[in-house]
């Protein structure tokens, strides 16, 4: 089978978690890494023989051997790279949350004009818990109408991106809100935005937004609450769906314990919890949705088979995920900026 040449573009936190689910991928390669500093791309390669250390993102790009480019940069720096990417011929993967919908809207353009795949780096999306969930919901809860979320980490350095609205300019809402906003894409798939309320805090240093609330309303009385930060002082991924004649819930919906990236339990199954009537804890029925790998090595395996073998439907139902996703982020920021 062909494998597909991925070079990475950033040498973070996330470029260390993506780089050995690309080199252990069935159809994807590790060919090479950039870094703004050639030491720095040296330091990270040395872990993966094969991959060539290149500095600076134009000298990935323009190398003959990568096919696609996996951009681990801020969020300030990803649309330059992307539109460069895919204008010298190079599929994307490019990490969330985008700079806005309007950004991704360009991107994508060019994306479709030269027939490449642009996807998003949701690792979620790609468990197949996600998919099993939606196929049982006419039987276990009926319509899907409500969907509450709460995602937070502990995480408190300032020098981190994240508290660098220059790097991260939506702070925890594009860090974190992206997924809320990505299970309303996914569960609730509703047309139109109604009505938004967002509360948000700001560290009280750089500016950055470290915490924040909302409710959304959409079209066919369909509704979303989150509430995602730092501030918490523990981790939580909590997700609820509720239907017409029932509820389904995940504790770990960004990151599933067994296998997410930051937990490697194997003893502890992923799935989902179903109720429905008066039951009780001891009522709940666990519904196990095992997965042969971890969700980030499945989205590798996805975005690698999109550009093999993928057909125009998938790679603009992809397009269409992340458009959905930003936009509804795009509101929840506009919201805030609107307070001041
Ligand atoms: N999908 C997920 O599960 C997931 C998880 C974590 C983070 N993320 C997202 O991934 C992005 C990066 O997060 P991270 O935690 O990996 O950050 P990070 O550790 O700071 O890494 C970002 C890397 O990008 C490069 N870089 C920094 N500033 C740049 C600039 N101005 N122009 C070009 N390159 C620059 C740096 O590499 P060099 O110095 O080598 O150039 C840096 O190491 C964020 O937007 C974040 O939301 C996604």
């Amino acid at each position: 089978m062909k494998k597909l040449n991925i070079g990475i573009v950033g040498t973070g936190f996330i470029a260390g978690i993506l780089a050995p689910a690309i080199q252990s991928s069935k159809n994807a390669r590790l060919a090479a890494v950039s870094s703004r500093t050639l030491a720095k791309a040296e330091d990270f390669v040395a872990n993966y023989p094969g991959a060539v250390a290149v500095e600076g993102a134009d000298r990935l790009i323009a190398r003959d051997d990568i096919d696609a480019i996996y951009i681990a940069t801020p969020t300030a720096a990803k649309e330059d790279v992307a539109s460069r990417a895919l204008a010298d011929g190079k599929h994307v993967l490019i990490e969330k949350p985008l700079y806005s919908a309007e950004s991704f809207k360009r991107l994508s353009a060019v994306a479709r004009e030269n027939g490449l795949v642009l996807m998003d780096a949701t690792h979620l999306v790609h468990h197949p818990r996600t998919a099993a969930m939606r196929q049982r919901f006419a039987e276990l809860i009926g319509t899907p109408r409500s969907l509450q979320t709460m995602f937070y980490f502990p995480f408190s350095d300032r020098e981190n991106i994240r508290f660098d609205p220059t790097d991260e300019p939506m702070g925890a809402v594009g860090d974190m809100a992206w997924y809320a906003m990505r299970a309303v894409v996914e569960y609730l798939a509703p047309e139109t935005l109604e009505d938004i309320k967002v509360f948000a805090e700001r560290d009280t240093k750089p500016g950055a937004v470290i915490r924040a609330t909302g409710v959304l309303k959409f079209d066919g009385d369909k509704t979303a609450t989150f509430d995602v930060g730092y501030t918490a002082g523990a981790a939580v991924m909590d997700l609820t769906v509720a239907g017409t004649s029932g509820i389904l819930t995940q504790d770990d919906f960004v990151l599933d314990w067994q296998s997410g990236f930051g937990f490697d339990n194997p003893d502890i199954p992923t799935g989902f919890i179903h109720r429905s009537g008066m039951a009780t804890r001891t009522d709940l029925t666990f519904i196990e949705t095992p997965t042969r790998k971890s969700q980030h090595g499945l989205m590798i395996e996805n975005f690698a088979r999109l550009i093999l073998d993928g057909n125009a439907a998938e790679r603009e139902a992809w397009l269409e995920a992340t458009s959905r996703t930003q936009a509804f982020l795009d509101a929840i920021w506009r919201e805030i900026q609107s307070q001041g």
